[in-house]
């Protein structure tokens, strides 16, 4: 059996230092990693997976920015309209392609899973990163170094 290989690692540079939307960002990695492992190149092969895994994914995703999106209502974060326009815009593609796909339009996993990857990261990087930065500032660091956003932290709002 051939080894799995991990293409994207994870990496403490990403992490956003509250435990649920790290762990929500860990799963969507090892996500991307198991879509890479079955780009094998044939059209059958990479036809059956995606039809069996892409919409548990799509509700995955949609679950985390929600997640996200709940976490930014209640800390009445600045930046909460350019966030969640970038990830109903991503919702959109993603669904376009799926339906393309579903259509039988030509399809290969392995551009699907760049794409993926690529918005990803950039998205974790830079602007998970920026409410990530805002949740620090008003969050309570736990002992184990992650943030939890109590009553009180939210009553100084
Ligand atoms: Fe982790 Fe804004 O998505």
């Amino acid at each position: 059996m051939s080894k799995k290989k991990v293409v994207v690692k994870w990496s403490p540079t990403f992490s956003c230092g509250i435990k649920i939307i790290d762990d929500q960002h860990k799963d969507l990695i090892k996500l991307i990693n198991d879509m890479y492992n079955h780009s094998s190149g044939n059209p059958k092969e990479e036809r059956e997976y995606f039809s069996k895994i892409i919409h548990r994914a799509v509700k995955y995703v949609k679950e985390h920015f929600q997640t996200e999106e709940k976490l930014m209502i209640i800390t009445k974060f600045p930046g909460y309209h350019e966030h969640k326009k970038a990830h109903h815009d991503f919702t959109l593609t993603v669904i376009d392609a799926v339906k393309n796909f579903e259509e039988g339009k030509r399809f290969t996993l392995l551009d699907f899973t760049n794409f993926l990857k690529d918005w990803a990261l950039s998205h974790i990087a830079f602007m998970d990163k920026d409410y990530a930065n805002y949740f620090k500032e008003i969050a309570t660091p736990k002992e184990d170094g992650s943030l939890s956003l109590e009553r009180a932290d939210l009553e100084r709002l």
